[in-house]
Formats: structure tokens, sequence, C-alpha cells
């Protein structure tokens, strides 16, 4: 059996800080921890630093989404074997979509996990059919249970994955609205499903943002520049036990800096 932890989007430098501060408390409960780190650096893309601190902080892989390239320091990280970009980018795309680990697990049998990160297409830009994608994936041998980071606007598209993939993977978790959903559930076949985890982040912000910049455009229709919000982070994730490549359980999980013990 394998406990697994995924954390949603990691935004900026408060979402950093807490991941750094929180993570390592929680650390030995999991056999593996996927982190979501699209926003680390400066709430758009990971660099070499951002990278370096989500891993220290306890990681094991980490999934990237629709700003994956926002900083070139990517393209160096992509040899790493514990990073993951979106699956369904063009043929010759640097880096993979997935990645397979062998974890040790609960009475230190190793298990295979393979992590997943793609991209939806509604309200996004254009990539390949992320759906076709995972038939193309899953029809490799040796993946073992698979983890679905799916990185996408519409909760429809998101609930979509979920049916599809129901009974194929052991979980299907979306990503990239920074709000998590109280859908959490285990689908027909043993997959975990939430529409979104929600974020790692700045609590009090306008999805990471100082709500500053959100305000300005939303009430003059002017362009404003989006700086990370400062103050108390929240950390949010979901918690997937898996056995045998399916689901036996699934929580969502949440940490908010200044709440302690509340
Ligand atoms: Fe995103
Ligand atoms: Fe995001």
């Amino acid at each position: 059996m394998l406990r697994v932890l995924f954390v949603g989007d990691v935004y900026g430098k408060p979402g950093r800080r807490v991941l750094a501060s929180h993570l390592p408390t929680i650390k030995s409960r999991f056999h593996f921890i996927i982190v979501n780190g699209e926003n680390a650096a400066g709430g758009f893309g990971l660099n070499r630093e951002s990278f370096g601190e989500i891993t220290r902080a306890g990681a094991d892989c980490v999934t990237l989404g629709n700003h994956a390239w926002h900083h070139k320091e990517v393209f160096g990280l992509l040899d790493d074997p514990r990073l993951v970009r979106p699956l369904n980018f063009p043929i010759g795309t640097p880096g993979s979509g997935y990645q397979t680990f062998d974890v040790k697990g609960e009475g230190s049998v190793t298990e295979r996990l393979t992590v997943v990160n793609a991209l939806g297409r509604v309200f996004m830009d254009a990539t390949h059919n992320p759906f076709l994608a995972m038939d193309e994936l899953l029809s490799k041998p040796n993946l073992g249970a698979v983890f679905l980071d799916f990185h996408a606007e519409a909760t429809s598209e998101k609930a979509a994955m979920g049916q599809y993939l129901a009974g194929r993977v052991a979980a299907v978790i979306g990503t990239h609205t920074h709000v998590a959903t109280a859908d959490t559930r285990i689908l027909k076949g043993g997959t975990a499903f939430q529409t979104d985890a929600g974020f790692t982040g700045p609590a009090d912000s306008v999805i990471g943002a100082d709500p500053a910049g959100p305000l300005t455009r939303f009430t003059t229709e002017m362009h404003s520049r989006f700086t990370v919000k400062e103050g108390d982070a929240e950390l949010n994730g979901v918690i997937v036990h898996i056995e045998a490549g399916r689901a036996v359980h699934v929580e969502r999980y949440h940490f908010q800096e200044g709440q302690e013990g509340a």
C-alpha cells in the first residue's frame, strides 16, 4: 500500500515558504509526495532555485502546467527524472509527460507508481487531445499505479477525464484553478478523484495575485501588472492511498499559516 500526498500549485515565495516549513513536518506520513510547481517562480513557471526549494522540502516528483515554459531555466531541469511536464505537447517537445518510480510502500514493499501531467483544452491554449494522449500512455506496459495531475480550467473537462479513466488509473486530481473543490471521492473501479486540489500560496489573494492587479483589470479593463500577494499562505492537497494500482482511500488536506492549532 502506498500513501501518496499530492500538493496543489505552489505559487510564488509564500507558496514555497509554507511548503518548506510545513511539508517536512508531515513528510513521514507518506511514501511519496507529488507537488505541482507550475507557479513556483514569481507566480509563473519554475526555475532552478524554486525546483530546488520544492524538492528539498520533500517533493519526490514535481509536475507542471500551462506555465511550464515561462522561465527558460526549466529547460535545463527537464532531464531530472523527478520533473514531469504536460503529456499532450507536440512530439519532440523536450522533457517527459510522465515518470515512473519504484516506491517503498507499507512494509517496505516496493510498488510502481507513474505520475502523469496533462493539460485540458477548454478555455486554455491549444494542445493535443488529453483523453487520447492518456489512452496512448495507458497502452504502455509496466506503469504500475497511474496518478494523473490534470491541469485544466473547466470543471466539466476534469469530471469527464475522471469518468474516462475510472477503473483505469489510481487517481485523477485536477489543478490550475487554485481553488479546492469539495467533490473528493473514489470513482467506480478505484480511481481517486477531485476536480481541483486547490493551491499552495497566499491566502486572501485572487488565486495567488495581490487583489490590486486583478481588481484594476476587472473594474477598468485596462492592463495591470499582477504581483504575488504577501502574507499568510495556505497549503492544499489531496491524500490518496493506493493498493494494487487502485485507490482505497482519498481525503483533502489543508493547512494555513497563522491558524496553527485553531
Ligand atoms: Fe495553470
Ligand atoms: Fe496554477
